[in-house]
């Protein structure tokens, strides 16, 4: 394998990347439907009984030099990343059935290819979790941890990953957990001094997620944020990441509507079209619509799908076009459709004399088999970044916004929405570290 030859040889440029030898440890906190169909994605990958469709990291390749070289690897031959092989999962919940178990409840994957790989599944135990049911108010789990108070919690967590540690190398902590109440940054998440004070007298403001996420950071661990919550976004959080050369990203991982929509409002900008109105609505099932059933819980989902038509469209550019667009996005829960939600945009746009158009898309999509390929190339990058001497102290890795509903930038930077955006500057990163040229595409010099 090529793996690590593109990292080691030193082209001209590259930076350093330590080679990925050695076990990956991913520790998932909730191990819920999207978790359980990313290990046992992993593991059927492994055992060669299906393929890992939708991972940019397993399946996509990146161009190198010009058109006209036919150079283009497989990003996971260019770059230095985790064989999936050396892949083990641990994590939390806060129901204490094994991965088979949870696997089963989710019902995203058909029961014989779990029975395939049960004794695998079932050897995964969720260690009890931190939680407060005032953070989620549909959920009811007894696999929780007791402590005196939140900093005690975040120091169980972290003899946790203490503990991982001595069975992996490298360690990336993912948040598949559930979506928490809607909360405002506050003073006692302005430094890590105030947050540990926080943590000391339970301050209602810091949410569990939080307290992960503070535990990985101050080990020095890579956090990605799957959901909406108010985690990584914050200064205390930003410190601990800079501080630890412990690389964040952004929030909500991008998977049905959100990327439908972030591929279709820049064709409507790049070509001029107005857009009057767009509604999106979803039928969804499973506990993650439960768990958005609950007004609080939806608002942080809410504030996460409605940020990415502004920043695409950016009406104070184009008024004309899309001063006034009525944006909704509303999700409901119906239990008859389980993981398979459905998602119907409905996109009033105008053209030339303002005349009215409309175009209807029915996204019939299965909401776990599109996160579980993305929560696994996020691992893998994310560890990369560990690795690489220039991008684990800059704390935001603005570059995997690719994946995300909501990317993080630093403050005053607006965020890039556009999926083309955002995939092109994925793959300029890693053309950059590894001290290839940048792809334009100018591409006058075909014409000297
Ligand atoms: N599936 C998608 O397409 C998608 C897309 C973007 C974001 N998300 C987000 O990813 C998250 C997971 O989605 P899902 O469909 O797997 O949901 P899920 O309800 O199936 O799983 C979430 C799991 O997290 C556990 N949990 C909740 N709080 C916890 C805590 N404090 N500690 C440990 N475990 C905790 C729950 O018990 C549950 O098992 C949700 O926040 C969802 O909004 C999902």
């Amino acid at each position: 394998m090529a793996t690590n030859e593109a990292s080691d040889k030193n082209s001209a440029g590259a930076t350093k990347i330590e080679p990925a030898k050695g076990k990956l440890g991913v520790m998932v906190v909730g191990m819920g439907a999207v978790a359980t169909t990313l290990v046992a994605g992993v593991e059927a990958v492994r055992k060669g009984l299906a393929k890992p469709i939708g991972s940019i990291t397993q399946m996509g390749t990146v161009r190198l030099g010009k058109r006209t070289d036919g150079r283009t690897p497989l990003l996971k031959d260019f770059v230095s990343l985790a064989d999936l092989n050396d892949v083990v999962f641990t994590g939390w919940d806060i129901f204490p059935g094994n991965m088979y178990e949870a696997a089963s409840t989710a019902k995203v994957l058909d029961k014989d290819l779990l029975q395939s790989i049960r004794p695998y599944l079932e050897s995964i135990q969720p260690m009890p979790a931190v939680f407060d049911q005032y953070y989620v108010k549909r959920l009811h789990g007894t696999n929780v941890k007791q402590g005196k108070n939140k900093r005690d919690l975040a120091e169980q967590l972290r003899a946790d990953i203490r503990e991982f540690r001595k069975k992996t190398d490298r360690q990336v902590m993912i948040w598949c957990g559930s979506t928490e109440i809607f909360l405002h940054p506050s003073a006692v998440h302005d430094s890590v001094a105030a947050f540990e004070k926080g943590l000391e007298a339970n301050d209602v403001n810091i949410a569990p997620s939080q307290i992960y996420a503070y535990a990985a950071l101050s080990e020095g661990i890579p956090f990605v944020n799957g959901a909406p919550n108010l985690t990584v976004d914050l200064p205390v959080m930003l410190e601990l990441s800079k501080k630890n050369n412990a690389p964040v990203c952004g929030k909500d991982f991008k998977t049905g509507q959100t990327m439908m929509k972030t591929v279709l409002a820049p064709a409507f900008k790049a070509r001029m079209l107005g857009v009057a109105g767009w509604y999106s609505t979803n039928i969804l099932g499973n506990r993650d619509g439960e768990v958005l059933d609950d007004p609080e819980s939806f608002k942080t989902k809410e504030e996460s799908k409605l940020g990415v038509l502004d920043y695409i469209l950016q009406p104070d550019l184009y008024p004309d076009l899309y001063a006034n667009i009525f944006h909704k996005v509303r999700i409901n829960y119906y239990p008859p459709r389980g993981d398979n939600k459905e998602g119907w945009d409905n996109i009033d746009i105008f053209g030339w004399l303002g005349y009215p158009m409309q175009i209807k898309v029915d996204f019939l999509c299965r909401d776990s088999i599109l996160a579980a390929p993305i929560a696994l190339d996020l691992v893998l990058l994310m560890d990369l970044a560990k690795r690489s001497e220039e991008l684990r102290g800059i704390g935001i890795q603005e570059w995997l916004s690719f994946f995300f509903k909501s990317p993080m930038t630093p403050e005053g930077l607006y965020p890039e929405h556009d999926l083309f955006i955002q995939s092109m500057k994925l793959k300029n990163t890693l053309r950059h570290i590894q001290g290839e040229e940048l792809i334009t595409h100018l591409g006058l010099e075909y014409y000297d």
